[in-house]
């Protein structure tokens, strides 16, 4: 269940309610508004600032009883120095709301002082994000030991009317936040090909988009050599999937999304080690991220044609699977040969990009969960970016700063593309592992012809491994925000 999320103009005197969220910035000054704030909680929150138990530095929490009735609870959140005021009450609102289910409280009322529509957007989002959690492959606990989980959030605001936008669009982008999430959570199991192809008719049917699903059979038609490759090793029907929406100008070229949707990867034939395998049920979060972003374009109504595109199956071993040295021939008659099968994102993602080209998309866009090499330059922090128009980049690392995904450039030169020179065939799929996340991205550069496109690679930042104390251990949502904002950019 998503969270109920709304914004009211703040009666003072008269606030009702079990959890007050107050998000303060470092060593606050009480203007006006937190001064009658204050006057609500008796004091307490001036004498908290005055003894200096709390101080305002970022993700810092002060967490006290109120009254029997009228405010229950009382919640400080630090947002710190910030410059990005709507970063940081994005992060206050995630910060706020993990709190409130873990107190088991229902309900909150979120108050920073004045807030603009894109403050409102930002913390709604956040609290959307932090009340986010994954339980439907839980037995839930007895009656006795259950908490309540939050499921109403009021954010306060002086002028509601402008507000309104704010609230909206946070739904809107929540939505597909948390749709990315629970995609890249379920397990590879449950969620297969099919599931996501489900999802995407899902989606279609509720916005008025196209789709179209490619299963084994038509992307045999389409010769799509090298996706079907990765898909040789399992039952499963791999599955090629388009969804358009439209509601832009009619002649208007699309934007295009594609997503790496790899429901588990185990390697292939050049297998995995077992530690830690278990992570590779992330590897569809790019997939994730393309469907997370058409659920938030289709409720944002965005005036602009955008086509999303997934290339989804499993990596397995088995007796028919593809194997090293072995020669593929990709849609775009492109020879490849196969070194590691573990390098398959590549592969499946070659096909998806050369089908792209029959939408003539004005720009293209892939994430995929495609290098571990990218955890080892960037971390957890930044996702790679790279892409062959200079001014498409630059546009694509705007778009991940405003939604608080950065990206940071990579180049693609040239010269590394020896790294993937085979002596058989056009083009090899690993170029071992100097500049790993670079040879990839060349690797797919060959198959993205005809349009102007970015590559994110997303493995170190779409899913963590440890508390980031706004995100549980799991998926982060990321690329969506960096996708809607992108295509909003663009709509606009
Ligand atoms: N899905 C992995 C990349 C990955 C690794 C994502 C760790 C998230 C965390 C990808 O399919 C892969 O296995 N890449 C290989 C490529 C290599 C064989 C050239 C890698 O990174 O080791
Ligand atoms: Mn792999
Ligand atoms: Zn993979």
């Amino acid at each position: 269940m998503t969270l109920s999320l709304s914004a009211a103009a703040p009666n003072f005197a008269a606030l009702d309610t079990p959890l007050l969220v107050v998000a303060l910035p470092t060593a606050p000054a009480l203007d006006a508004s937190s001064q009658a704030i204050d006057s609500a909680c008796g004091g307490a929150i001036g004498r908290a600032l005055a003894r200096r138990d709390f101080r305002g530095a970022r993700d810092e929490t002060l967490h006290f009883a109120g009254a029997e009735r009228g405010i229950e609870r009382v919640l400080l959140v630090g947002i710190g120095t910030s410059s990005d005021r709507r970063l940081a009450l994005r992060r206050a609102g995630a910060i706020a709301a993990r709190a409130a289910n873990r107190m088991g409280v229902g309900k909150l009322t979120f108050f920073a002082g004045a807030v603009t529509a894109d403050e409102i957007e930002a913390a709604g989002l956040g609290l959307i994000a932090g009340s986010w959690d994954f339980k439907e492959l839980k037995t839930p606990p007895s009656p006795d030991d259950q908490r309540e989980a939050l499921a109403e959030a009021t954010i306060l605001g002086s002028d509601s009317g402008e507000l309104d936008a704010g609230v909206k669009n946070a739904r809107a982008i929540g939505e597909g936040h948390s749709l990315a999430r629970r995609l890249g959570m379920l397990p590879g199991n449950i969620c297969t090909p099919d599931y996501l192809a489900d999802t995407a008719r899902d989606i279609a049917q509720r916005f008025g988009m196209k789709v179209t699903v490619l299963g084994r059979a038509e992307m045999t038609q389409e010769k799509m050599g090298s996706f079907l490759s990765v898909a040789q090793g399992t039952s499963q029907d791999p599955k090629l999937i388009a969804l358009e929406y439209r509601k832009g100008p009619g002649n208007a070229q699309p934007v295009a999304l594609v997503g790496k949707g790899l429901c588990f990867d185990s390697g292939g034939i050049s297998i995995k080690p077992a530690q830690g395998m278990e992570w590779m049920k992330f590897d569809m979060c790019g997939a994730a991220g393309v469907l997370g972003a058409m659920e938030a374009i289709g409720r944002l109504e965005l005036p602009i044609n955008v086509v999303g595109l997934i290339g989804s199956t499993t990596n397995m071993p088995s007796g028919e699977a593809v194997k090293p040295g072995d020669v593929v021939q990709a849609s775009n008659g492109k020879y490849i040969e196969i070194i590691n099968t573990d390098a398959e994102g590549r592969l499946v993602l070659a096909d998806v990009l050369t089908y792209a080209k029959r939408f003539s998309p004005s720009a293209v866009i892939d994430a995929a969960t495609l290098t571990g090499a990218c955890v080892i330059a960037l971390g957890h922090t930044a996702t790679g970016v790279m892409g062959t128009d200079d001014a498409l980049v630059q546009e694509v690392l705007e778009a991940g700063k405003r939604s608080g995904e950065p990206g940071w450039p990579l180049p693609l030169w040239d010269e590394y593309k020896e790294l993937i020179k085979s002596d058989v065939a056009d083009i090899k799929n690993s170029g071992g592992r100097p500049a790993g996340t670079i040879t990839a991205a060349l690797f797919l550069k060959e198959f993205a012809e005809g349009y102007p496109w970015v590559h994110l690679d997303i493995a170190g930042t779409a899913y963590t491994e440890s508390d980031l104390g706004t995100v549980p251990r799991g998926p982060t949502g990321v690329p969506v925000g960096t996708f809607v904002e992108f295509v909003r950019g663009r709509a606009r």
